[in-house]
């Protein structure tokens, strides 16, 4: 796909930055949303259906067609099940599900217009493997597959897809903070002996987004984790 409008939501995480890097060296027209009100990139509060509203409504004056939207944006509340609270769950869901969720809502008549148009959201393989005193992170991550799901299904006569990405363990973003020693232990469970570069996610992301008959499937790309 080049000389398209991509619209990568939470185009300032790791990820998100370098799917940003990655999409303009491909020809595409990038429009990246951020949550911190500065002069550059679009703002979006995912948590906001009227931020969200809003967004998608200036993208669309501004661009016309959208082409595709890849979703970045995610908060971990990390804790053993037994001491976290509702609000844990709630706001890990509120960002990794609901979010995207309004994205969808929003764009959907747009790409129903178009009668085309590309769903990539970030998942992780959390959703399918668990995560370790993640438990709202895996299980908001699990339903967002299932919401890509939903929309290959309902919207796919549309000539719409949706599909999700799951990373493994990457080096930056939300690992970032992971002490060397941990990040060596995590490196040893993939079958390339290395974590995932945030280079290497944007390759895979853009590169599928070339794939017609790509839709209602979680992509695993993690360097071979040992199950
Ligand atoms: N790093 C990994 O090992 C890894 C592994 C598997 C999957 N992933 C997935 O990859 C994606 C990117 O992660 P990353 O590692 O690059 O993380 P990151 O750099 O920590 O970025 C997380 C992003 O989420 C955004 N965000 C949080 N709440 C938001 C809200 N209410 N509205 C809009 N944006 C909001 C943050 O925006 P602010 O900058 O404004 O706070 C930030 O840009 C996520 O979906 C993550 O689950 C990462």
């Amino acid at each position: 796909m080049q000389n398209k409008n991509l619209l990568v939501v939470g185009g300032s995480s790791e990820i998100g930055t370098a799917i940003v890097r990655q999409a303009e060296n491909n020809n595409y027209q990038v429009i990246s949303t951020k949550r911190s009100a500065d002069a550059s990139g679009l703002f979006m509060d995912v948590t906001s259906d009227e931020s969200v509203r809003t967004a998608v409504q200036q993208v669309t004056a501004d661009f016309g067609t959208i082409d595709a939207v890849i979703y970045a944006p995610a908060l971990s509340n990390d804790g053993l099940i037994h001491t976290l609270d509702e609000d844990a769950w709630r706001t890990a869901f509120d960002v990794n599900m609901f979010g995207a969720a309004r994205v969808a809502r929003h764009l959907l008549p747009h790409f129903i217009k178009a009668r085309k148009g590309i769903f990539q959201f970030i998942s992780s393989t959390a959703a399918v493997r668990g995560a370790t005193g993640a438990a709202p992170y895996s299980c908001s991550k699990a339903a967002l597959n299932a919401l890509a799901l939903n929309i290959a299904h309902d919207y796919g006569r549309f000539n719409i897809r949706a599909y999700t990405v799951m990373p493994g363990y990457v080096d930056g973003g939300m690992l970032a903070h992971l002490p060397k020693e941990k990040k060596t232990l995590l490196a040893r469970e993939s079958s390339l002996k290395r974590l995932a570069t945030p280079a290497d996610i944007a390759h895979f992301c853009i590169a599928t987004l070339d794939s017609p008959y790509l839709t209602g499937t979680a992509l695993t790309l993690d360097g071979g984790l040992a199950s």
